[in-house]
């Protein structure tokens, strides 16, 4: 276990740390090593997503849901992930607990075998995530040390040399865990659906999860986790230095087309098919259903 710098294609470097050869952001060196061996609860629910696919989101939504009201806690989801919190800090944390984590279905606690919690996952088209994850990775300043311009991160990005590695290995394997999964309860979301049509989706957790709100109290959370009311309540957690939010960027569908030249887009277009050969997953890239 060590930080490595990984070179850009321009020669800037992003300070991450690798661990039985997969990369983690800059954590403690303990907390990445010990969460395999994490104890957990029976009522935990687990939110899975690769970095920038909305787990803010759903933790918010999620705890608004399991505790009935909407004046929860403000407190940052980092406290309850998986590869980042210790046991004896989890330990402290009433039941029912909203854990998350951005690893592998494979590197989650071996405990989650025995107690099954619930899992929800979340997945977000590629190219809105590159776009997210390379503007948090550049304005984390004292956590990656990247001062690289997008199209060389997009290069990082798409080789897997970034936190969590590889977007589309990452979705591959969560795809099979789903499809061949018999004995976890697992919730399968997509961002453009939760953003689309926010109530639905926020219905259908509230049924995954058992909690038996109305509709009211669902428009009630869907208003209250809206990007704007949690960029104003939560935006101050991670700021920049100019208290500008680092979670709460912008919060759309089809940013990456301000960020794309149509070069990199047909490259990406060209990589995605090879990638994904095979796969049943479907991604919405825009709300104009025409456009790619
Ligand atoms: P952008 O950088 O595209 O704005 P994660 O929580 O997995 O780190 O994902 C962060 C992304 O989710 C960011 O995307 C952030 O703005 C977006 N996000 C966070 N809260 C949101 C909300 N309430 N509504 C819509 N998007 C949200």
């Amino acid at each position: 276990m060590s930080v490595v710098e990984i070179p850009d294609g321009a020669g800037n470097h992003l300070r991450l740390v690798e661990f039985n050869g997969k990369l983690y952001p800059n954590f403690p060196i303990e907390s990445i090593t010990n969460m395999k061996s994490l104890k957990l609860r029976e009522d935990d629910v687990i939110i899975s997503a690769y970095s920038k696919s909305g787990t803010h989101w759903l933790f918010e939504i999620c705890r608004m849901l399991l505790a009935g009201r909407l004046d929860v806690e403000v407190i940052s989801k980092l406290n309850l992930m998986i590869e980042l919190v210790a046991q004896d800090v989890l330990d402290q944390i009433e039941s029912p607990r909203v854990l998350n984590s951005h690893v592998a279905f494979s590197d989650l606690p071996t405990d989650l075998a025995v107690k099954k919690p619930k899992i929800i996952y979340i997945r977000r088209n590629p190219k809105d995530v590159a776009v997210s994850f390379y503007n948090h990775s550049y304005k984390l300043k004292e956590f990656y040390d990247y001062n690289g311009e997008f199209k060389d991160y997009l290069e990082l990005f798409v080789n897997g040399k970034v936190d969590y590695n590889s977007w589309f290995d990452k979705v591959l394997d969560w795809e099979k865990v789903i499809d061949n999964n018999t004995e976890y309860s697992i919730l399968d979301l997509t961002y453009e659906d939760l953003k689309a049509d926010p109530i639905a989706e926020i219905r259908k957790i509230s049924d995954f999860l058992q909690v038996k709100r109305n509709e009211e109290f669902i428009k009630e959370i869907c208003d209250a986790c809206s990007f704007s009311k949690m960029q104003q309540r939560k935006g101050h957690i991670m700021a920049d230095g100019s208290g500008q939010s680092n979670i709460y960027r912008k919060g759309e569908v089809g940013d990456w087309k301000n960020w794309f030249t149509v070069a990199q887009n047909e490259w990406f277009d060209r990589i995605y098919s090879e990638k994904m050969a095979g796969s049943k997953l479907k991604f919405r890239y825009s709300f104009d259903e025409d456009e790619k």
